[in-house]
């Protein structure tokens, strides 16, 4: 545990920490079948620098939908919730969090904030912001996997836990409903959680969002590459490889490759890994699950949720689940 002033205590729970299970995880991901690199490593300081960019591009509609759904309803789901404190599960630069921090504060509700992100950089980053701004706010962040390190989340008052963004998605169907109900129970009774969906739209739309014309989401996508450069040696060549976002209609989803543009052979020292591949073979860096209501309705029941309301903008593209913990 890190104290950094009266206001603000931070802790890490890397496992990121532990050079053995990191290992694991991405030999494991890389010899399975499709094969996949874990996304939470797309977010080092750089990839969240990027991932902030992605969030003001025109063609990535979903950031700016979902400002929009929290300024209309803000004061409604302040109302509802009743919470002094506000915890953020992938929080990461909590631009759209300020429009909830903002109705608490209204509503004289404003206590505690736990932004809990995977990226230290982050958490640091907007505990100190968030303090600068928010007099009097108790900010106790957490650093670690929200898949490994939700009993870490800080005991504290009357909570509405936010999981925002649409970063559901990017949690398949078997690790995202496990994570539902493993926030569930973190929960008391009485707390309520927001949960944030991106809605199945055309199809040209969300290929777009994830294929932008500067060329950021590419960047994004193989930043993966350095990260494994510095995280486990790997002789990985970012022009080696191309950027591929494409729309799988049997899963609902987006799915995001680093695709090899030529045959070749990556190794991957502390892995001891030799990983050959063929020109065109792809490995998958991130899928992007597109919902609608009764999906989520029943993700939120079978985690033990009672969906109290919904809110979402008038296209149906995004939507937020206002759910209690019964
Ligand atoms: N909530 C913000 C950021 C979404 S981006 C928004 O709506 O704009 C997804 C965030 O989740 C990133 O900040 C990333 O670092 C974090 N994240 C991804 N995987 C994670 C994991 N396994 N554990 C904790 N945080 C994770
Ligand atoms: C964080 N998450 C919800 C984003 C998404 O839309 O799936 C991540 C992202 N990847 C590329 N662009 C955005």
């Amino acid at each position: 545990m890190t104290v950094d002033s009266d206001e603000i205590v931070i802790d890490v729970h890397l496992t990121t920490q532990d050079p053995a299970v990191v290992r694991e995880e991405i030999r494991n991901g890389l010899l399975s079948s499709p094969r996949v690199l874990p996304t939470k490593y797309l977010y080092d300081d750089r990839g969240t620098e990027l991932f902030e960019q992605i969030c003001k591009l025109p063609e990535y509609y979903q950031t700016r939908t979902e400002f929009q759904i929290l300024a209309t309803y803000a004061d409604r789901i302040v109302a509802c919730s009743n919470a002094n404190e506000l915890v953020e599960l992938g929080s990461g630069a909590a631009t759209k969090t300020r429009v909830l921090l903002d109705a608490m504060d209204r509503a004289d509700q404003l206590n505690y904030y736990v932004p809990f992100d995977v990226s230290e950089g982050i958490v640091r980053r907007v505990s100190q912001e968030l303090s600068e701004e928010y007099t009097d706010l108790h900010i106790h962040g957490v650093v670690g996997d929200f898949l490994a390190h939700l009993e870490h989340i800080p005991d504290g008052g009357k909570r509405l836990v936010v999981f925002l963004g649409g970063t559901i998605g990017n949690l398949d169907d078997v690790v995202g409903p496990a994570f539902l109900s493993s926030v569930n129970e973190e929960m008391a009774s009485g707390d309520y959680f927001l949960l944030s969906v991106q809605f199945v739209t055309e199809v040209n739309r969300l290929e777009a969002a994830y294929n932008d014309s500067k060329g950021v989401t590419a960047e994004f996508n193989k930043n993966m590459i350095s990260v494994m450069q510095k995280l486990v040696r790997a002789d990985f060549d970012p022009d080696a490889f191309d950027h591929v976002a494409r729309y799988n209609h049997a899963d609902s989803r987006i799915e995001i490759f680093l695709r090899s543009n030529k045959r070749q052979t990556v190794m991957f020292q502390d892995l001891d890994l030799k990983l050959a591949l063929e020109e065109g073979e792809e490995i998958r860096t991130e899928i992007s699950t597109k919902y609608d209501r009764k999906r989520v309705e029943h993700l939120l029941a079978n985690a033990k949720f009672e969906l109290v309301e919904w809110y979402a903008d008038s296209e149906e593209l995004l939507g937020l689940a206002l759910a209690k913990k019964p």
